[in-house]
């Protein structure tokens, strides 16, 4: 049993909402518009002036990159309007998870974040992980990323008293994942290639709705971080391992205290304690649908935020009106 923090509890789970809420709405403008940059930017600065607004002492732990790289929501950068006196809080974010969706008006692009205690979210440099995930009702173990996609298919299908050939595995449709497509399709499984956007994609296995069993493949590792936190919230298992390009990602790695490269990481290595997770739909998706610009300004919001501690799921859905505050 997760323990609630108090810690948290002083950090309104709502709260989250509005920010992520705020991130979405303001790269929703920049839908279809075909720029990825200007889309990230815009989101960007909407949740960081929304974090900003909350009464705590937050650092950025997982954000838009090192410090020379991103001018806003970078890496070890101080949020909140009670630094030093509010209650201490790690914040793992992607204001836009699919910038190059949201530029093309593809489905499944999201403001997310989630939120522990100082010290409970991994700081996962940026750097591919290896992933793999399955939804809730499994037996613990059941999924090993030392096994091969095969044997994992096998274990799941025999637990959900199917044939591995009536499994679906979701995969991001990248040539780095050829051989796990072919492999995958050599024992008969249904593959769902997503273009981007892996923590809708590893969310995705814990909602019977979208048919999906399994998640394998690479993706970003600050995305699994996120992908964690909210199987954290509402069950499922996931296993990530760090991969590395060059000797430049290893030194950025041990930079952030990871010693052991090789290590396979639990769900909660990456998230522990307990954590709030929190995303808005910036375009249609299986989690969320996108803002919806109506009449007069209107507009329409739809996201969900979830608590590890309690389990508590909430789908809010929001009408924010022209000029109004959030
Ligand atoms: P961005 O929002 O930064 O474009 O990330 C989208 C994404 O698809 C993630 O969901 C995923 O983890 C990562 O990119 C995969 O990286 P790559 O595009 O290099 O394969």
């Amino acid at each position: 049993m997760v323990i609630a923090s108090k810690v948290l509890d002083r950090v309104l789970v709502l709260e989250m909402v509005r920010v992520t809420e705020a991130a979405a709405i303001s790269a929703s403008k920049m839908i279809g518009r075909g720029d990825e940059k200007a889309a990230d930017a815009a989101a960007v600065e909407a949740m960081r002036a929304a974090l900003n607004e909350l009464a705590m002492d937050g650092t950025v732990v997982i954000g838009e990159g090192e410090r020379d790289e991103a001018p806003m929501l970078f890496i070890g950068e101080k949020v909140g309007s009670a630094i030093g006196t509010g209650p201490k809080i790690d914040i793992a974010l992607d204001p836009l998870e699919g910038t190059t969706i949201t530029a093309k008006a593809g489905p499944n692009a999201l403001a997310v974040l989630a939120v522990a205690e100082e010290g409970n979210l991994l700081n996962a440099p940026d750097v591919y992980m290896d992933k793999l995930a399955v939804g809730p009702g499994y037996p613990d173990g059941i999924i090993d990323l030392a096994k091969t996609p095969t044997e994992n298919v096998e274990a799941v299908a025999k637990a959900k008293g199917v044939e591995p050939n009536e499994i679906i595995v979701c995969v991001l449709d990248r040539p780095r994942h050829e051989k796990l497509i072919a492999e995958l399709r050599s024992i008969g499984c249904g593959i769902m290639l997503i273009p981007d956007g892996d923590v809708a994609g590893v969310i995705a296995v814990t909602d019977p709705d979208t048919t999906i069993d399994m998640y394998m493949g690479s993706g970003g590792a600050p995305e699994g971080v996120l992908a964690a936190a909210a199987l954290r919230c509402v069950g499922g298992q996931f296993k990530g391992r760090l991969l590395f390009r060059n000797d430049d990602e290893k030194s950025r790695a041990r930079k952030w205290g990871i010693q052991d490269l090789d290590h396979i990481y639990d769900l909660e290595e990456l998230a522990k304690g307990d954590c709030i997770f929190a995303a808005t739909g910036v375009t249609d998706g299986s989690l969320l649908e996108g803002v919806k610009r109506l009449k007069n300004g209107t507009m329409t919001t739809e996201s969900v935020v979830m608590r590890a501690s309690s389990g508590t799921v909430r789908w809010v859905r929001g009408e924010h009106h022209k000029g109004a505050r959030a």
